[in-house]
């Protein structure tokens, strides 16, 4: 597996790949590389019958558009070399890491993509800027790579549907596949940022994903009302952790409306500041 950082070598490479009649699958990631991100490798892998018609991309790139200023982008995590042996494991052929040279070389780009609606509230409200800056950058890597079908996780919740907005939206003949959310044994979803957490704060993170859990139940119990819900999840967070809350939302999982009873599929979402770490987490629960 070859490491390309330069979009004119990537697209030679995937244009040989096409002319051997593969199926270019695409997985864009900023890297730090755990089994969130392998898993949608293996998934691809696994889907591909033939075994090696598929041709998986993986980007790494930490897209400096995305964070704000008092954000981490200096200090988000970074290991190509780590990187590359996982993802040569999990059955990825070729690493797409360009510099932000490569992929801004006049520092910033003029043309941005924004999605409205479903980019507001949620993580839209208290990271302003953060999903045009993804909406960009993604559809930069869409242009490069082209390809037939590119996965997103789950635990992005929000982004995940933004993206399939713009797809929609731009008609990018591209087929979005949503995956599920890998956790740790205790249920703290899988991040790159969980290696930002102090032992104690590592010791209280599941609580997030309990509290959601506990959410979930009360709805297939019956519960219509989200503030009953919402409430609940507020409660247990405060009760069994130090975690600063910034959101905890019950929204339409299609679409991400507000909903002021549940009468259709959900997903309740949350963003909770533990320390300095910002952590998000989501479960979707069927009605
Ligand atoms: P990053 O946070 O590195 O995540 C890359 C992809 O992995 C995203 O689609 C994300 O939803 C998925 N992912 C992360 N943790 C996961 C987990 N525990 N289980 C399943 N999937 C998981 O999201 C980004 O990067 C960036 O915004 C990007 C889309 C690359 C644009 O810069």
């Amino acid at each position: 597996m070859n490491i390309i950082k330069q979009i004119d070598a990537l697209r030679e490479n995937i244009n040989q790949a096409k002319k051997q009649n593969k199926t270019i699958v695409f997985i864009p990631t900023m890297g730090f590389l755990h089994q969130g991100h392998l898993s949608m490798a293996e998934l691809a892998r696994r889907q591909d019958e033939t075994r090696s018609k598929f041709y998986i991309v993986m980007s790494i790139f930490v897209n400096p558009l995305q964070f704000g200023p008092n954000e981490d982008y200096d200090k988000y995590p970074r290991d190509l070399s780590r990187d590359a042996e996982l993802a040569q494991r999990a059955g990825v052929d070729i690493i797409f890491a360009p510099t932000v040279h490569e992929m801004y070389p006049e520092g910033t780009s003029l043309t941005t993509v924004s999605v409205a609606e479903v980019t507001e509230g949620l993580c839209g409200a208290g990271r302003p800027g953060h999903f045009q800056g993804v909406t960009t950058v993604v559809s930069k890597l869409f242009n490069i790579v082209q390809p037939d079908i590119a996965y997103f996780g789950q635990k992005d919740y929000q982004q995940a549907i933004t993206i399939k907005k713009m797809v929609q939206d731009l008609n990018f003949p591209i087929e979005i596949i949503v995956a599920p959310t890998v956790r740790e044994q205790d249920g703290l979803a899988m991040s790159s940022r969980n290696s930002y957490l102090s032992p104690e704060e590592r010791r209280q993170a599941p609580v997030l994903y309990r509290s959601l859990q506990e959410g979930a139940a009360l709805i297939k119990q019956g519960e219509t009302r989200p503030e009953i819900i919402r409430e609940k999840i507020v409660q247990r967070i405060r009760n069994e952790s130090t975690g600063q809350i910034e959101y905890v939302e019950i929204r339409n999982a299609d679409n991400l409306a507000t909903t002021s009873i549940i009468d259709s599929n959900v997903v309740i979402a949350l963003a909770v500041r533990l320390g300095s770490t910002r952590l998000i987490d989501n479960i979707v629960v069927e009605v």
